[in-house]
């Protein structure tokens, strides 16, 4: 009987202790598992996601946005041109007005085929205001043609203004008009491009994802080579609609920007260059994330198409 009322004794005590930590770990006590970030932390890296968001709403909102209808019709201020004959909906994507540059007319859109004359938007987010920014794409703009929010939620907007505001970057203290990236370390590049984008997705070769399709591959090295300024973006923002990672929340530097672009360049630009490359196959994306049947070049792969 003793040992019995010892027994129930210790565990009486057991349990109280076991119920007052529990209490202090809820009430404001030492918490039970330690906590990875501070809220300040927390709320710095929530920002950074909505920038590369805002980035690939930038490139392609359709693919980002929710429940987003795709215009088939041409953007409504496309008529204020005539240079750039595309229709339909890459007239609404902010890159074909605005530039992956985002120096419009005054950019690498300032010729060819993308010609506009329309402006870039790299003043707007040096001089205006997050609110100004999100007026500009809302039903108060002073351009009422340039009114998205029938199209995109004021989330999209916000994300969208926050990127034009803190995530736009100036390629030209790196990158030359003409494209060519100056400065950069291929070797350190090499060792970036075989740490992040090789392995599981883009292979060795950069040729593991066709962007363009069997008669017109496009593979990390064909866009690297004819758009840095494009390579620029998508590296920063990430793929609109895939899982590819978002340098911007990685925070990558400008010069492994530049590292990486510069060794990108090397990579092969269409099937007749992989040669000797073909050994390195696809990567682990080839086993894991790809078609069966992909082989480099073949134009199966699993990424959505650049457009
Ligand atoms: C069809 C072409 C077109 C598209 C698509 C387009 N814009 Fe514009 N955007 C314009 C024009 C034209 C102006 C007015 C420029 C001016 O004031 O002369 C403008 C102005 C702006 C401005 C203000 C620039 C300034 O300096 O006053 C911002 C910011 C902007 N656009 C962002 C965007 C974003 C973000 C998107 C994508 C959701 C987008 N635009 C899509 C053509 C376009």
């Amino acid at each position: 009987m003793k040992k019995i009322a010892i027994a129930i004794s210790i565990l009486a005590v057991f349990s109280m202790t076991a119920w007052s930590q529990m209490e202090g770990g809820r009430m404001g006590g030492p918490p039970v598992y330690s906590q990875p970030y501070s809220p300040e932390q927390d709320a710095y890296l929530n920002e950074l996601i909505r920038i590369s968001r805002g980035g690939q709403l930038y490139d392609n909102w359709w693919k980002v946005a929710m429940d987003a209808d795709k215009p088939e019709k041409s953007h409504p201020l496309w008529m204020e041109q005539s240079t750039n004959q595309r229709s339909g909906y890459d007239t609404y994507r902010c890159k074909e007005c605005h530039g992956w540059d985002y120096l419009g007319k005054d950019g690498a859109y300032g010729k060819g085929s993308h010609f506009t004359g329309f402006k870039g938007v790299y003043e707007a987010g040096q001089k205006m205001s997050i609110e100004e920014l999100q007026s500009v794409l809302g039903k108060k703009a002073a351009a009422k043609k340039h009114d998205f929010s029938g199209h995109i939620s004021t989330d999209d907007i916000a994300d969208l203004a926050l990127f034009i505001k803190k995530g736009l970057i100036d390629t030209s203290r790196f990158v030359t008009t003409e494209g060519i990236p100056v400065g950069g370390n291929e070797r350190t590049g090499s060792y970036l491009f075989r740490r992040n984008c090789a392995h599981m997705c883009h292979g060795m070769a950069g040729a593991a994802i066709n962007f363009g399709d069997a008669e017109k591959p496009e593979f990390v090295g064909t866009i690297a080579s004819d758009n840095p300024w494009e390579f620029i973006h998508k590296v920063r923002a990430g793929q609109p609609g895939t899982r590819m990672p978002s340098a911007i929340i990685n925070e990558w530097s400008e010069k492994e920007l530049l590292d990486l672009l510069s060794f990108a360049r090397t990579l092969p630009r269409d099937v007749s260059e992989i040669g000797s490359w073909s050994r390195f196959r696809g990567g682990m994306g080839h086993r894991g994330m790809m078609h069966g049947d992909y082989s480099p070049g073949s134009g199966r792969g699993f990424g959505p198409s650049m457009e």
